[in-house]
């Protein structure tokens, strides 16, 4: 576990208060109306209606996904992403229902991580990233390379990467779907800013190509309410305190781009793409 402080000023969460977020997001996890808002489930939906709406969700998270991918990649991307070993970095699987954009990616040349504090979604990732590069055909197959599956809380991540064995300088894209309001508040800020000075500070962005990609109900869009994904007690974050700790870290203006929304038991999802501006 790590507890290692770096010399930019954060220090991982103790270890106590890692493994009692592991055993947490274990249990919930389980639970398949684990994501259902707490007035929906007491109107009694059913667990086929939850996944139902879960896997639609999904599917837009994971077009969404992919169009991003697409738009940042042109013909000379393949290779330099090849060559420098890029990454797409995911942060909170869950249960999967937004994780199907391997092919994609695996054609623009990225390696994909996906890092999880709870090991009972290591499993089920492993499982599903097999699953998927089994699915690809062959010649996409042989440029896929390894997918990596971490068991790791991500401020505790970010400082240390090294003891992930990461590169923080080599992930080109973040994707953080439904994780922000899981994260407390002291903690959604030392990672945005850990995340905008890795992807966008001076020197750490030549390629123009970084990009941090966030999908979640934002307190903009729906009243400035607990929202209960996370077991009532996460609060929605708003785009400004998204796009201010990430500009703080970066040390630049960022800017939210492709900015989509989805409709999930009545709460609007915002999905955008922060970029240096
Ligand atoms: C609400 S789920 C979202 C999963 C998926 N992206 C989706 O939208 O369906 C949040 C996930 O983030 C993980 N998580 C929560 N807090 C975390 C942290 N501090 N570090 C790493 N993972 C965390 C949980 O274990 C869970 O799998």
């Amino acid at each position: 576990m790590n507890t290692k402080a770096k010399s930019f000023g954060f220090k991982a969460l103790s270890p106590m208060k890692q493994a009692e977020l592991a055993r947490f997001w274990d249990e919930r996890l389980k639970d398949p109306l684990a994501f259902v808002p707490k007035e929906d489930k007491a109107k009694g939906l059913s667990i086929t209606e939850a996944r139902m709406r879960n896997v639609l969700f999904g599917k837009f998270a994971v077009s969404y996904f992919k169009k991003v991918i697409a738009r940042l990649t042109n013909n000379s991307d393949f290779d330099r992403r090849r060559l420098g070993n890029k990454k797409i970095m995911a942060v909170g699987y869950g249960r999967g229902y937004d994780s199907k954009w391997l092919r994609q990616a695996t054609k623009a040349g990225f390696q994909t991580w996906w890092v999880d504090v709870s090991s009972v979604a290591w499993i089920w990732a492993m499982d599903n990233l097999r699953k998927q590069v089994d699915a690809m055909p062959q010649p996409i197959q042989a440029i896929h390379r390894e997918s990596q599956v971490k068991t790791f809380e991500i401020q505790s991540l970010l400082a240390d990467p090294s003891e992930a064995g990461l590169d923080v300088d080599s992930v080109e894209i973040w994707y953080l779907c439904r994780l922000l309001n899981c994260v407390s508040t002291p903690s959604a800020k030392v990672v945005l800013q850990e995340i905008g000075r890795t992807a966008f500070s001076k020197g750490h962005n030549p390629s123009k190509r970084k990009a941090v990609v966030i999908i979640n109900a934002l307190s903009d869009q729906n009243p400035v309410d607990t929202c209960d994904t996370c077991g009532g007690t996460s609060i929605r974050r708003s785009k400004r305190m998204i796009l201010s700790n990430l500009a703080r870290g970066a040390g630049c203006p960022v800017e939210a781009r492709f900015v989509k929304y989805y409709n999930y038991f009545g709460k609007i999802v915002t999905a955008m793409t922060v970029m240096a501006r």
